[in-house]
């Protein structure tokens, strides 16, 4: 891979390495993210993905390689030096205050990339509304559905207008009726705001139809990469996954197909 500086990416791993107590979490890999694009990340669970993230974001020390963004390296920033980068996730196991309400857990979102409260609040309030949240921002966190609270976290994640906007399993435990709503809304933080996304998720259907490009771990390594269509066409994918050899691209509502072999859900 070339130069993060020289090439115009909008976010580049070089070679990043992650090592917990002698486990390889990740292993040299290598990515790169442009304006506007959104990446699938995909994969096994304990393949790596959340570490990719918790590198990109601060979150993990790397061991090994480097990460720029915008040509800048900032493997060694904090995650609230990143933020303010321009850098803005979500994590795995929601992490809103309950306590509080929709509207004031998205505005902290503003608040911790230095909006003041009054911008905060304009933008907030703006957000809410253009993703239908409006008529709940007085609720508590905790009495939303499990929906709108994943909604909200993204929400929280967005209106910092990231440059980059990092989702961990934004559409877990979601019901199909709430994908849709959640897709929207990652396309509005690219399309409005030019972000570039990295969504990851176990649910594959969801993650094809939204990505531009689509990496696959497996084990802390990229096991493949490229267009959707690449990817259900790989049967490495699959054997990733279950453990078989199978076909992606069946029909595969429940994971496997009429002779009962496990492929990945993919349409
Ligand atoms: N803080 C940590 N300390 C030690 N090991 C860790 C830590 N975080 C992750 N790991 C290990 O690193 C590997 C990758 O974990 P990671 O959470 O990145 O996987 P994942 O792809 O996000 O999985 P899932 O789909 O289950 O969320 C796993 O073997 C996991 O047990
Ligand atoms: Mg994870």
């Amino acid at each position: 891979m070339s130069e993060g500086a020289d090439d115009g990416h909008l976010l580049v791993c070089q070679e990043v390495t992650v090592a917990y107590a002698g486990l390889r979490a990740l292993s040299a890999v290598s990515l790169t993210l442009d304006r506007a694009e959104i990446i699938g990340l995909i994969g096994p669970n304990g393949a790596g993905k959340t570490t990719l993230v918790n590198a990109m974001s601060g979150f993990a020390p790397i061991t090994h390689g480097s990460i720029q963004l915008g040509g800048a390296e900032i493997s060694k920033l904090s995650p609230e030096r990143r933020a303010h980068r321009g850098l803005a996730r979500t994590f795995q196991h929601g992490r809103l205050f309950g306590d509080l309400s929709a509207r004031e857990n998205v505005e902290l979102g503003a608040i911790a990339v230095g909006c003041s409260a009054r911008e905060a609040r304009r933008r907030t309030h703006a957000l809410l509304e253009e993703i239908g949240l409006l008529d709940l921002a007085a609720s508590p966190a905790s009495e939303l559905s499990h929906g709108d609270q994943q909604r909200v976290s993204v929400a929280r994640a967005v209106v910092a207008e990231p440059a980059v906007l990092l989702l961990d399993e934004p559409a877990a435990g979601l019901p199909a009726e709430g994908l849709g709503e959640l897709a929207s809304l990652v396309e509005h933080a690219r399309s409005a705001r030019g972000a570039g996304v990295v969504v990851i998720d176990h649910n594959v259907e969801f993650v094809l139809g939204l990505s531009d490009r689509v990496v696959v771990l497996d084990h802390g390594e990229v096991l493949t990469e490229g267009t959707p269509a690449h990817v259900r066409s790989h049967a490495g994918v699959a054997a990733a996954y279950f453990g078989t050899v199978g076909s992606v691209g069946t029909d595969g509502t429940d994971g496997t197909d009429e002779a009962g072999t496990r492929t990945v859900p993919v349409p």
